[in-house]
């Protein structure tokens, strides 16, 4: 593949991609894709799980190859992959961020003079005081504190805490890293970004205020999200990656009217088609007659050969997007009350998080863990699960307790071993081909139970996680933001099917439809604590929060 940079001035479009072709091993994920992206365009791509949004986007930004084609790009390009694993691990989160704007290593270097400043040594503080002032005039060149101040805003508003920025990127965890990714490309003023999925690890209220910073963005802009409404909101074209027809669909219109269009192209298709068939078979049927008779055998061939064309041209027959059907089996027996936990606290060094939390899940019980960004849901879910321990209080687990964690960074998964050898970490006794069964309907099937589930696209590790909790028999799901990257399809028949488990979950989401559908009886505010009787005004809350 040849790749062309441009420089800013030169260039008239941000992206450009001539007769590109994705292949991974056998497998043709698009061929014959075509497009330009330009400045101000808004491209939402979209597209079932697994079915290479991903895989393209990586090839945009410079980080993978595909198989034919031309990728042009012009200027700078901001690249959020779905699971970034970027940075020093000793680098602070703020120079990380600021860094972007070659910021962030003139701010270490202010700080180093600072406190060298206060040396009583004369001449190291002569020499700190000259480094310091040259410091300053390079940062203040570059934006100064303005552009500090305007770093650290995005920061907030992404939910991530002055005291997050402080700390070197190895001690953050996997979401934060992704916030702080995140909030150094949308700070960089590249000239065009590629987010893969920007809403995964951000609170309701980012969400809102991502969607906006997206609205007024003014460069080009191609994004990935199953978020509905950031897509429905900020884009101005769609890019539909269709899986069964391995092309991309490009419509230049914002969602909605796509939706229609698409209706619209797709009843198209099939009337086409089954007209083409009709055509086709009354030729056939023609030429059978006139086949009988030796003076028409010309005239047959002919017929037989344009239904053949008739056929050949159409679109290949498009089977309905495949979508898991998936039933949460009975979990094992438990008692009354399988999980309890009493005066739970957590705190960072010297930051509180939460305090004298009391929990008690009923057999059964669905119950929804409300609060900010770093209130700590995911701790909570964590101490529950018997992951990370609290600092006062205890997690009791009740008779017959049998606990499944789902965790928002698939972290339960060891993306070393096979799809199938995952399902047989969760349930050791499960024979293989009940494995392959219910890996069948989280529509894992042939080859692909044998891939080394580090390989698998966001959604198709989400679906692999969650079947590997169904084959566990647990009573109590503990459930961090299972919807993320799940195709509106996938995400609707997870709901379905977690509306009729007859276990207990303590869900962590800030989808609002998981929510409802989840149709919980009780609710837990973090960071206080309070336990409430479900009701709908609580689903404000979850936008509002
Ligand atoms: N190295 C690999 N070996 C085998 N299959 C692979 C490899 N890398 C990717 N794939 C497969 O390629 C397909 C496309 O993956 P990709 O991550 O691009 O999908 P996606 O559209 O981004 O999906 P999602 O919406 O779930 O994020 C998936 O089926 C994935 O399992
Ligand atoms: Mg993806």
């Amino acid at each position: 593949m040849l790749r062309f940079y441009f420089d800013k001035a030169s260039g008239k479009y941000m992206i450009s991609v001539r007769d590109l072709e994705i292949r991974i091993g056998a497998r043709v994920l698009m061929q014959d894709v075509n497009f330009r992206v330009d400045k101000g365009d808004k491209v939402g791509l979209v597209g079932r799980n697994g079915a290479g949004k991903t895989t393209l986007t990586k090839i945009l930004a410079g980080d993978g190859q595909a198989s034919a084609g031309f990728v042009e790009t012009t200027g700078e390009i901001g690249y959020l992959p779905q699971d970034p694993r970027s940075g020093d691990p000793e680098e602070l989160a703020r120079t990380r961020i600021l860094n972007a704007r070659g910021l962030g290593d003139l701010v270490a270097q202010m700080t180093k003079a600072s406190e060298d400043m206060g040396s009583v040594d004369e001449a190291v503080y002569q020499s700190a005081m000259r480094k310091y002032a040259n410091a300053e005039e390079r940062f203040n060149a570059a934006g100064g504190y303005a552009a500090e101040a305007e770093a650290e805003a995005i920061a907030s508003n992404l939910g991530l805490k002055e005291h997050i920025l402080n700390q070197p990127l190895k001690t953050l965890s996997g979401g934060q890293r992704r916030r702080i990714e995140l909030a150094r490309i949308l700070f960089s003023d590249a000239q065009s970004m590629i987010l893969d999925e920007p809403t995964n690890h951000l609170d309701a209220d980012s969400v809102i205020w991502l969607r906006d910073f997206l609205k007024s963005y003014q460069g080009g802009l191609i994004v990935i999200s199953h978020d509905v409404e950031l897509i429905g909101e900020t884009v101005n074209r769609i890019f539909y990656l269709d899986a069964m027809r391995t092309v991309i669909d490009v419509y230049n219109m914002g969602w909605k009217q796509y939706l229609k269009q698409r209706e619209a192209d797709e009843e198209r298709r099939k009337r086409e088609r089954s007209n083409a068939e009709k055509k086709a078979s009354q030729l056939q049927l023609q030429a059978a007659k006139f086949g009988a008779k030796a003076t028409k055998a010309v005239a047959a061939q002919q017929m037989l050969r344009r239904a053949e064309r008739l056929l050949s041209n159409l679109d290949e027959v498009r089977e309905q997007d495949r979508v898991a059907k998936i039933r949460f089996p009975d979990p094992a027996p438990c008692g009354k009350t399988p999980l309890m936990a009493s005066n739970l606290s957590k705190s960072y060094g010297s930051l509180e998080i939460f305090t004298a939390v009391d929990l008690a899940i009923d057999k059964g019980s669905k119950v929804v863990v409300l609060g900010l960004n770093g209130a700590g849901k995911t701790t909570l879910l964590r101490m529950l699960a018997g992951l990370d321990q609290p600092d006062t209080g205890a997690v009791e687990p009740g008779h017959g307790l049998k606990v499944g964690y789902y965790a928002q960074e698939h972290e339960t998964l060891d993306v070393s071993k096979s799809v199938l050898e995952n399902m047989q970490r969760a349930a050791p006794q499960l024979a293989d081909v009940d494995a392959r069964k219910v890996l069948g309907s989280f529509l894992f099937s042939g080859d692909d139970v044998n891939k080394p589930a580090g390989v698998l696209s966001g959604g198709e590790k989400t679906r692999l996680a969650l079947a590997s909790l169904v084959v566990s028999s647990a009573n109590v799901l503990l459930l961090d933001e299972p919807t993320n990257n799940l195709d509106p399809a996938s995400r609707e028949e997870i709901l379905r099917a977690l509306a009729t488990f007859t276990g207990a979950v303590v869900l962590v989401s800030h989808d609002e439809g998981a929510v409802s559908a989840l149709n919980p009886e009780r609710v837990l505010i973090l960071p206080d604590g309070v336990e409430d009787i479900w009701n709908d005004g609580y689903l404000d809350l979850i936008t509002l929060s």
